[in-house]
């Protein structure tokens, strides 16, 4: 089994994203059981709160429904239980650092260092731009699964 968490700073816009998208990939290619998906995210702002709207849209034009999620936080103890924690950009790879306290298992990933362009995604709270957003999810989506496969052999 291959745990993953997206971590966004506020699990509202970003990383639910991520999450929903790469579970529908993982469906797609009949991975499912190979795999445990969530998100959350550094900052406890929006703890509790229901997915974005920009985010919801995206989702639902995919036929993907994320009305029970809600936001969490990341947790010192998700290090332990994720293999792979990934951000959606610098500033969480330092903001999740400080809440595990450090990365000996190299478990914290940037998604889009998976792709051919590395960088980072921008946060659509700030820029409104949640196809962007969507476009280098989906991207990150699939280098990331591609990573997985091969490096799992699955
Ligand atoms: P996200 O976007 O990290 O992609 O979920 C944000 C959502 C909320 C806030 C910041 C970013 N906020 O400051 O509440």
């Amino acid at each position: 089994m291959i745990r993953i968490m997206f971590v966004c700073l506020g699990n509202i816009c970003r990383s639910p994203m991520a999450e929903f998208v790469f579970k529908r990939l993982v469906e797609e290619e009949n991975l499912s059981h190979q795999f445990v998906i969530a998100s959350s995210g550094t900052s406890s702002e929006e703890v509790g709160n229901p997915v974005h709207r920009g985010t919801v849209k995206i989702l639902r034009e995919m036929s993907i429904s994320c009305d029970r999620k809600r936001a969490v936080q990341l947790t010192k103890e998700d290090y332990d239980t994720y293999d792979y924690l990934i951000c959606m950009e610098t500033s969480n790879i330092r903001n999740a650092l400080r809440i595990v306290g450090g990365d000996r298992q190299k478990k914290i990933h940037r998604l889009l260092d998976f792709a051919e362009n590395p960088r980072d995604i921008s946060d659509p709270w700030y820029t409104g731009n949640f196809d962007s957003t969507y476009q280098d999810v989906k991207e990150g989506s699939k280098t990331l699964l591609m990573y997985l496969r091969n490096r799992h052999g699955i």
